[in-house]
């Protein structure tokens, strides 16, 4: 329940007591049903650590039947891009469709990157990669997603041309939006956003709603399953990596390693120094007149060797781009007690072979989440949609998020210079009024 609800209210034009006593309905409804429905965040797996999976099954300010009608439909373009720009784009169509109080249109993702040219773009439904049900469980009450096959066979299908270029600015794009949540448009059964891409570029959400939404995806199992895989192997030939010099040192029998192995922690560096990024974050470095965007190979390896909190010997999974597997040197010059990993070396290569761009990037993300520390560009989206998740996740648990604790998922931005020489500690805002900060980079980390 926030203020928001009652600002759509006024948008229907019910009389002014009447708005007054829905929302204070709505407010003791709110307070009423979340003393009821407030979960049970914690829950220990078989190994004795908190898993997340079991906080995400509802969110914490569950906004009570907010009125996403069941019978009134977005339709939204194909999603394309990048897996970020398509969460993203995803999240505001999610959100675009609350603010018109109604159900969106199950939208299709692009599988592929070519985005220049239309026809290789590789559409596949959003059930393909997220889990439906769960996305509507998780999400009730603030966002949901319909199917086409609940259409009525008549359908009223109104078009709600987006502008583009310059001259369409945020505040027209917003004027728009309102304008098309008014009574006047209720009738039509569908509104049908048509225009370029249009949920790439405005953003009128504060990030904590999309950092709900982003809550509200989960991998079908199929994929899941593959990152369990990997994340696995990470922790299984890290450990042996890890046991095999601890052994001699510590003289710990077989058991001793085994039981090391389980809770093998590891850390995730998203190293973006493939020569795509390098041309585009030096000509970023220029345009903004920010020198700490690009970072090379050594100063990515010197700074996260020098994280002074980080307990050593430890694993670390480089997630790099697949151009960068032939690089042999991102595997050396690391820290003693640092044991660098990427697919290749690991043996996973294979399954990540398998699937299109989307799924291979998807799983590097969540592989990436899941991992003990993160370390990432402030200036990637992918790293930065991560820290937004790891910092919800933080919120969710509530694990305290300062800069200054030691928290227990901590994530850092290798492009800032921090402490001792190491990476800068890096939290998402959750105040922030918009996601500007993280859809376009920047080296605002909070920390
Ligand atoms: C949304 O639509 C539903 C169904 O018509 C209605 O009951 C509800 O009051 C509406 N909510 C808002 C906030 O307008
Ligand atoms: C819609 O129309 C088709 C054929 O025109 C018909 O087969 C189908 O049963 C109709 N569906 C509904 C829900 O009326
Ligand atoms: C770029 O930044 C430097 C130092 O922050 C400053 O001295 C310089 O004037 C800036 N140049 C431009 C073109 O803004
Ligand atoms: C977080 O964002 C809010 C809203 O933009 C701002 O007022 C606050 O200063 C920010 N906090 C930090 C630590 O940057």
């Amino acid at each position: 329940m926030s203020l928001w609800n009652c600002k759509i209210l006024k948008l229907s034009y019910s009389p002014f007591n009447n708005l007054i006593s829905k929302c204070l309905a709505l407010v003791v409804v709110g307070l009423v049903s979340r003393a009821v429905l407030f979960p049970n965040f914690f829950e220990v797996d078989g190994k004795g650590k908190l898993v997340v999976g079991d906080i995400r099954v509802r969110p914490l300010e569950k906004d009570l039947d907010y009125g996403i009608r069941r019978d009134k439909f977005l339709e939204v373009p194909q999603i394309v891009w990048g897996l970020n720009n398509q969460k993203i784009a995803f999240a505001r169509a999610c959100l675009t469709a609350r603010m018109l109080n109604r159900t969106l249109l199950m939208p299709s993702l692009s599988a592929s990157l070519f985005y220049k040219e239309i026809d290789q773009l590789q559409p596949i439904s959003f059930d393909k990669v997220f889990q439906f049900r769960k996305f509507n469980s998780l999400c009730s009450g603030f966002v949901q997603l319909g199917r086409f096959s609940e259409l009525l066979n008549q359908t009223q299908v109104l078009e709600l041309q987006k502008g583009s270029g310059r001259k369409w600015t945020l505040l027209r794009d917003f004027d728009q939006l309102k304008d098309f949540s008014r009574d006047l448009y209720d009738q039509y059964e569908v509104i049908r956003i048509v225009g370029k891409n249009p949920f790439l570029w405005h953003d009128h959400w504060p990030i904590k709603d999309y950092a709900k939404v982003f809550e509200c995806l989960a991998l079908v199992d199929e994929f899941a399953k593959e990152a369990d895989r990997v994340v696995s192997k990470i922790r299984a030939i890290g450990g042996e990596a890890i046991g095999e010099q601890l052994a001699p040192e510590q003289g710990q029998g077989g058991n001793g390693v085994s039981s090391k192995m389980q809770r093998m922690p590891y850390m995730a560096v998203h190293m973006r120094i493939e020569k795509d990024w390098m041309i585009h974050c030096k000509k970023l470095e220029q345009r903004s007149n920010i020198s700490e965007i690009c970072s090379s190979k050594e100063e990515i390896i010197q700074r996260v060797g020098n994280i002074k909190k980080l307990n050593k010997p430890a694993v670390v999974y480089l997630a790099v781009a697949d151009s960068m597997l032939e690089d042999k040197t991102i595997l050396s010059g690391w820290k003693e007690g640092l044991h660098p990993f990427e697919k290749k070396k690991l043996g996973v290569g294979h399954i990540y072979e398998k699937y299109p761009y989307l799924i291979k990037s998807a799983i590097d993300y969540e592989v990436c989440l899941r991992a003990d520390v993160f370390v990432g560009n402030s200036f990637s989206t992918f790293s930065s949609l991560i820290v937004l998740e790891r910092t919800q996740k933080m919120i969710r648990m509530g694990v305290s998020s300062s800069c200054k604790n030691n928290i227990r998922w901590p994530s850092y931005a290798y492009n800032i210079m921090g402490d001792f020489g190491g990476p800068r500690k890096w939290l998402t805002n959750m105040s922030d009024t918009s996601l500007q900060a993280i859809s376009y980079g920047s080296n605002h980390v909070t920390c």
